[in-house]
C-alpha cells in the first residue's frame, strides 16, 4: 500500500471541501489520511463533518490569545502534535503569517473559488459574476505570504451561463473545487509537484 500522507485541514465554515477530502481518503482515491481538523470558529459545520468521520478536531479562538503569534502557535502545535505533513486550507478565513509558513515550507495549500490571479480575496465568485466574466473557475495553489498569490497547482474552468446568478455560479464552481482539491493532494502524495519560481511543474 502506498504511503498515506498525513494531512491537517484548517476550516472556518461549512466544510464541503473537507467532506470531499474525507470521502476521497476513505475510498482510497487519494493516498492521504486526515490526522486533524483545526478551526478558528467553534460553530463551523466542518467540525461536525470531522467528528462524524471520527477525525480528531481542535478549536482555537482568536479571542483566547493575546497575540497573533500565540494564536498561530496553537494551530502549529495541533498540526505538529498530530504528525501533519501537508496542511490544506479549506475555507479557512485567515491569512497565514510568514512564521507559520516557515514551519510548513511549501507544505500549505489552499483552494480559491476563482481563476487566480483574477478575483483574489473574499467573495471571489460574486466579484467575478458582477464583473461580467464569461468564464470563471477555481484554483488550488501553494500558500505564500500574500493573499491568494502562491504558485498555482491546478485550475478548473467554469463557464458563466446566460441565466446564471452569483449563487448558481458559486454552486457550479464548488462542484469543480471538490474535484480538483483531492487531485492536487494526490499529486503531492505522488511526489509529482515541483515548485520552480512561480511555476509548479507536475512531473
Ligand atoms: C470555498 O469556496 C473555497 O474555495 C473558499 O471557501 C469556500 C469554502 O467552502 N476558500 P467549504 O467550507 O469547503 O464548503
Amino acid at each position: 500500500m502506498a504511503r498515506q500522507v498525513p494531512l491537517g485541514v484548517l476550516v472556518s465554515g461549512s466544510g464541503t471541501n473537507l467532506q470531499s477530502i474525507i470521502d476521497n481518503c476513505r475510498s482510497h482515491r487519494i493516498d492521504a489520511e486526515i490526522r486533524v481538523v483545526v478551526s478558528d470558529n467553534r460553530d463551523a459545520y466542518a467540525l461536525k463533518r470531522a467528528e462524524s468521520a471520527g477525525i480528531p478536531t481542535a478549536i482555537h479562538l482568536r479571542k483566547d490569545y493575546t497575540s497573533r503569534r500565540d494564536f498561530e502557535s496553537a494551530f502549529i502545535n495541533s498540526l505538529t502534535s498530530h504528525g501533519v505533513e501537508l496542511v490544506c486550507l479549506a475555507g479557512f478565513m485567515r491569512i497565514i503569517s510568514p512564521d507559520f509558513l516557515k514551519v510548513f515550507s511549501n507544505r500549505i495549500i489552499n483552494i480559491h473559488p476563482a481563476l487566480l490571479p483574477s478575483f483574489p480575496g473574499l467573495h471571489a465568485q460574486e466579484q467575478a459574476f458582477h464583473y461580467g466574466v464569461k468564464v470563471s473557475g477555481c484554483t488550488v495553489h501553494f500558500v505564500d505570504a500574500g493573499t491568494d498569490t502562491g504558485p498555482i497547482i491546478l485550475q478548473a474552468t467554469v463557464p458563466v451561463l446566460e441565466h446564471d446568478t452569483a449563487e448558481s455560479l458559486k454552486a457550479r464552481i464548488l462542484e469543480q473545487e471538490h474535484q480538483i482539491y483531492p487531485r492536487a493532494i494526490q499529486l503531492y502524495a505522488e511526489g509529482r509537484l515541483e515548485i520552480q519560481g512561480r511555476h509548479v511543474v507536475v512531473k
